[in-house]
């Protein structure tokens, strides 16, 4: 019996999960590339969409500041923050570069409607993805 209830949680935990890294493919990388040095993203300016999410990544990890070292916490914080902004573009919440922000604008509404699940693996993704990799 318990088996069984152990796998029915198991099985509706992956039909309603999603992948982050998916997501980003189909929903992000035509605007933010995942990989990125600053020397690359200085001579490819002109023709990039938007800041590669190694630097969107870095710069809300580093601007979402928490008293306790609790890196759950931090974590917690950071796939609010992501989730609530592709839901709500808006100069308003934007942590990014005011020269970013003017070569680029204001990120635009998604074209497709993410479900929450959705939302919350390509931020969890956006966290973990860049965990030890330093946007230099
Ligand atoms: C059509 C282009 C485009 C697409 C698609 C896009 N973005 Fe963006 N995004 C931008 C631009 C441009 C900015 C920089 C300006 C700003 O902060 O709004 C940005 C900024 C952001 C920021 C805020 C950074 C900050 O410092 O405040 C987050 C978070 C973000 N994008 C996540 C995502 C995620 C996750 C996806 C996919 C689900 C995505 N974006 C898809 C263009 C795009």
């Amino acid at each position: 019996m318990k088996k069984i209830i152990i796998s029915s949680v198991l099985l509706a935990s992956a039909l309603f999960s999603a992948d982050g890294y998916e997501v980003f493919q189909k929903n992000c990388v035509e605007c933010h590339v995942e990989m990125m040095s600053k020397s690359e993203v200085v001579r490819q300016f002109k023709t990039l969409k938007a800041p590669p999410m190694l630097e969107v990544s870095d710069r809300l990890r580093e601007n979402i500041i928490i008293k306790d070292d609790d890196d759950d916490i931090h974590r917690y914080l950071f796939v609010l923050f992501v989730k609530d902004y592709i839901q709500n573009p808006n100069l308003q919440n934007s942590m990014c570069h005011s020269a970013a922000l003017e070569r680029f604008g204001t990120m635009p509404k998604l074209k497709n409607k993410l479900s929450d699940a959705e939302k919350q693996a390509v931020a969890e993704w956006m966290y973990d993805r860049y965990e030890n990799v330093e946007f230099k």
